[in-house]
């Protein structure tokens, strides 16, 4: 996809639609955080609650944002025109959701550094770390100016890139999960199907 066509696709059409979507979007993510952590028995159970919870918004969101293109050209309806149209404002609300959860992980972290440790190896630091900077590169690269800026090649190389490699990071950290608590398997089907869909969505010709 080249910018330009990037771009055209965002004019906003409706209330839920552009930066209304991704500030109902933040209010909601922050209002939902603060509750989980204020829901907790303990300080350290509401932190682990709110993490747990910003992991599993930013599933959602990711996968609205990393399928849109695909879903709509499959399955072309008002609902999926939304989607795309709102691809950008819908990647934008993940990091945002993904910050919360960076954000609450500092805080487990200065509040129970034997908890937090107990619960990351350093893999995950470096493998979530590396996720971390792609979230910041493609949310950074999301504004017409700065799309233009990369340019058309090297913004879809950072985005397709960037995106698999946050697919692998949910898929790991789901995975992981599985065996302790068989519910995290709807995630990895759910994270398979998205990729599916993406995979073959090019062999689709446009309706
Ligand atoms: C340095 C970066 C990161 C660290 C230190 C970290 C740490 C953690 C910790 C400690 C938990 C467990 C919370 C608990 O069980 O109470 C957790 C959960 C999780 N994290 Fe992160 N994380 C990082 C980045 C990421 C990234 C980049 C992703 C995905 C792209 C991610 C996805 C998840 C998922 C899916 C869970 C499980 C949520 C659940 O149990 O429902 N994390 N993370």
């Amino acid at each position: 996809m080249d910018t330009e066509k990037f771009t055209s696709t965002h004019a906003p059409q409706g209330r839920l639609e552009g930066p209304a979507l991704l500030a109902v979007a933040a209010v909601a993510l922050l209002a939902a955080t603060a509750a989980a952590v204020a829901l907790g028995d303990t300080l350290t159970d509401g932190l682990r609650l709110s993490i747990r919870l910003t992991a599993r918004t930013s599933l959602v969101l990711f996968l609205l944002a990393f399928t849109a293109a695909a879903i709509a050209k499959r399955w072309p309806n008002r609902w999926t025109a939304w989607q795309l149209r709102n691809r950008r404002y819908l990647g934008l609300s993940f990091a945002t959701s993904h910050l919360l959860h960076a954000i609450v992980l500092v805080a487990l972290l200065n509040w129970r550094p034997d908890v937090f440790w107990q619960l990351t190896q350093i893999f995950n630091i470096v493998s979530g770390s590396i996720a971390y900077a792609f979230i910041v590169m493609m949310a950074t690269t999301s504004t017409n100016w700065t799309a233009r800026r990369v340019g058309p090649v090297w913004w879809r190389r950072l985005h397709v890139t960037g995106s698999w490699y946050v697919w692998i990071v949910f898929m790991v950290a789901f995975g992981k999960r599985i065996p302790a608590h068989p519910e995290y398997a709807l995630a990895i089907v759910l994270l398979g199907a998205a990729a599916v869909l993406r995979l073959t969505a090019h062999r689709r010709r446009p309706a």
